[in-house]
């Protein structure tokens, strides 16, 4: 599984580093090409395809793909009660969850259920959203009834829709990059204040061109952004805004170790994450 993610991940690198420090357009396929799988390691692969807005059907079930598209660009409107920073779910989850490299949306409800190593469960797609709700937005689950959990799943849903059940979705998640560079927090405040101050804020609170990176705005501690490792990949591969790729691993790794030695909200939770262990590494706890 690791394994695959993995190739999955280097496979993505390969085919977003071409461009000079910047990254092009996903390629979108047509229904008919995305379709047209094929059979590897028993697993049915299928091609990145977002469906065109245009097939959203104009009945309610279209109304809750379209509340679930606002849901996840404007979090802070639509979902106010349930959120406890500034954030909004496309700020990591580019472009309304439509962006390779930064966990896409496009495809994941065929990998849902699936066990959880940090929950030590199986979780269900509205459990995995509302996992995102509590951390990364520092607020609360939505009632399992909520129609807004609903819409966030039905938009999820319809971006699945070109994507056979039982692909791998080898785009899934953000590319994970290995190095042996032991994150350094003090290099990564030179990288922050040269790279990313212009539009986080010298006090990483954010800006009107950017949100918060530390601070009572920003994830708390139980995220996956919280972890160095993925905050480098996903900063890697999309930060500064615009310049994906531009930075080397190591800036990538220290600059993300700053980030993340800065104060952040706490996770009451926190002490029942990893149940049956498997805790990674660089859990901040
Ligand atoms: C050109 C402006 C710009 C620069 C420079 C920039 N960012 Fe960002 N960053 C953004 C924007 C805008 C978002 C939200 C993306 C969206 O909503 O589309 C973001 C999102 C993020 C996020 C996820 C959301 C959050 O606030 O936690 C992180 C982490 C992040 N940036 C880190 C960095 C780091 C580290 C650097 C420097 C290497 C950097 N950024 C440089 C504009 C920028
Ligand atoms: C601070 C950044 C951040 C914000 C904000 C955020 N997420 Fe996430 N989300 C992540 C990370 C990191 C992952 C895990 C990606 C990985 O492991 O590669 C993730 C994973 C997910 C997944 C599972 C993806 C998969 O491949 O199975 C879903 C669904 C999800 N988030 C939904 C949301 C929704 C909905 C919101 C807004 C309510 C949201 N997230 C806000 C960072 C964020």
């Amino acid at each position: 599984m690791m394994d695959r993610r993995m190739m999955a991940g280097i496979a993505v690198v390969a085919l977003f580093s071409v461009a000079m420090g910047c990254v092009p357009p996903p390629r979108v396929a047509g229904p008919a090409e995305a379709t047209a799988v094929v059979e590897r390691n028993g697993a049915v692969d299928a091609l990145f395809s977002p469906p065109s807005p245009d097939t959203i059907p104009g009945d309610l079930r279209g109304e809750q793909i379209r509340l679930g598209y606002k849901m996840v660009v404007d979090t802070q409107g639509y979902g106010k009660r349930y959120v406890g920073n500034a954030l909004n779910c496309t700020n990591c989850h580019l472009d309304a969850g439509l962006t390779p490299g930064a966990a896409p949306f496009v495809g994941i409800s065929v990998l849902y259920p699936e066990y959880r190593a940090r929950a030590g469960r199986k979780m269900s797609l509205t459990d995995r959203i509302n996992e995102c709700f509590e951390r990364s937005m520092n607020g609360r689950a939505l009632p399992p009834d909520s129609t807004k959990l609903a819409a966030i799943v039905a938009y999820i849903d319809w971006l699945s829709k070109n994507v056979p059940p039982g692909s791998a979705v080898p785009w899934r998640g953000i590319p994970r990059i290995t190095s042996t560079h032991s994150p350094d927090p003090v290099s990564g405040k030179q990288v922050f204040e040269r790279r990313c101050v212009f539009c986080h804020g010298t006090d990483g609170q954010g800006t009107m061109a950017a949100p918060p990176v530390w601070g009572p705005g920003s994830y708390n501690v139980g995220a996956g952004m919280a972890r160095v490792s993925v905050a480098a990949a996903f900063i890697k591969a999309n930060m500064p805004r615009g310049w994906g790729w531009s930075l080397t691993d190591e800036e990538a790794f220290d600059v993300a170790a700053y980030i993340n030695s800065q104060p952040r909200p706490d996770f009451p939770g926190k002490a029942r994450d990893w149940p049956n262990g498997g805790k990674p590494a660089d859990a901040p706890y």
